[in-house]
């Protein structure tokens, strides 16, 4: 070990290995995003939505806020997270700071959706997480193609409302881009899309942390499937960690400070407190297909479709080279939030590349 960059890597491919070998038990609890949000004296609903590849979502929903009940002529809000993490990233800082809840007391009706593979969502017509690799045969191209249309059409169905609003956070950032390409007709359900720190154009990823290992990722995969023919990642495996941290949270705040910071970027969280309690929740589940997916758009400085190797790239998009999204000329109105100290991908490179660009104080990338 040479360097706090080896270490990680070292930890990161324990953690890989680990998780092959561990069963899928949860030992602790999580908090209950029901509960915690109705303990705050908010309503909170939940909604089941299929997919047409047949994975069951569910959504939460926080109709209103506290001050003004009404629900009519309220305007859906999507408030869709990361990779990795589920919709409590969205309601963890409290009450006052929060966007769930922020946007429920201005008016908005919040829905959270929650990603195929991740803690809610481990739901399959035919397919269980648990047994059937096949499951976690997605990456977020699948996310982006068949969940995101799910969820629209879902809301609009519930609320009447011909449009909905859309705000992304990093891989929440990329699946619209997804859907918009894949699924053009959705555009015009879209009223708005709002992305904070999306994670598109990957040019520029020049995290010092994860770098190489992004750029071995692909020797990393074939080792990970070829002894685990499931692809979940980050389940059950990881939590050894994150129960690890939450345990030793009162001892170490520093070291947690330190450790988010290593991977999000210097933040203006200052009361970790909050986010310490929703830990266990996180990672939420994913498949490694999506990382897998990320690092190829990182080495091939692009925006496309899953590269299988060029043989069966040939099978599938009759080319052996796989197609770029299309992401030019969406006429959407877009509004993309950026930070200082994102490190995987610097604002620079954010303004060279999309047009309209609000750009909001220093934020990393998992503080939203
Ligand atoms: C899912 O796994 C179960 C248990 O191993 C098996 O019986 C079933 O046939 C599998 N389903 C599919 C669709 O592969
Ligand atoms: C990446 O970061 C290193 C230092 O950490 C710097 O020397 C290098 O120029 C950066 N590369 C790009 C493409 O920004
Ligand atoms: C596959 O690509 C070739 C060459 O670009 C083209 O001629 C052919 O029509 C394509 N086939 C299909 C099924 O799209």
């Amino acid at each position: 070990m040479q360097s706090p960059k080896d270490l990680v890597n070292f930890i990161v491919i324990l953690v890989l290995v680990k998780s092959v070998f561990s069963d899928t038990s949860e030992p602790f609890s999580k908090p209950d995003m029901v509960e915690y949000v109705t303990s705050l004296g908010y309503p909170i609903e939940s909604h089941i939505v299929e997919t047409e590849d047949n994975y069951i979502l569910k959504i939460f929903r926080i109709p209103h806020g506290k001050k003004f009940k009404k629900t009519s002529r309220r305007t859906p809000i999507i408030l869709m997270h990361g990779i990795l993490a589920g919709p409590e990233s969205f309601a963890m800082l409290g009450p006052d700071r929060s966007l769930s809840f922020r946007l429920a007391e201005a008016g908005y009706d919040v829905w959270l959706p929650n990603c195929r593979g991740t803690t809610h969502s481990r739901k399959h017509k035919t397919l269980d997480p648990d047994r059937n690799a096949s499951y976690w045969d997605f990456s977020w191209h699948e996310i982006g193609k068949y969940d995101l249309p799910a969820v629209i059409d879902k809301i609009i169905e519930k609320t009447g409302s011909k449009q909905v609003t859309y705000i992304g956070h990093s891989q929440g950032g990329t699946i619209v881009f997804v859907t918009a390409s894949e699924r053009p007709e959705y555009k015009k359900k879209l009223s708005k899309v709002i992305v904070m720190a999306p994670a598109v154009y990957l040019n520029h990823f020049n995290n010092t942390v994860l770098k190489d290992l992004v750029k071995d990722f692909k020797t990393i995969y074939s080792v990970y499937l070829s002894v685990n023919s499931g692809e979940r990642l980050f389940y059950s495996s990881y939590s050894d960690l994150r129960y690890f941290m939450y345990a030793f949270k009162d001892l170490f705040p520093g070291l947690l400070r330190y450790v988010w910071e290593m991977f999000n970027g210097e933040s203006e969280v200052t009361d970790f407190k909050q986010v310490i309690e929703f830990l266990p929740t996180l990672p939420a589940g994913s498949s490694i297909k999506q990382i897998a997916h990320f690092s190829q758009n990182i080495n091939s400085k692009s925006f496309r479709h899953f590269d299988y190797g060029a043989e069966k790239n040939l099978k599938i998009y009759n080319k052996t080279v796989p197609p770029e999204y299309n992401v030019k000329g969406m006429d959407l109105p877009i509004y993309i939030f950026a930070t200082k100290s994102d490190i995987y991908i610097p604002i620079k490179v954010i303004m060279q590349q999309y047009e309209k660009l609000k750009c909001i104080k220093n934020f990393g990338q998992a503080t939203f």
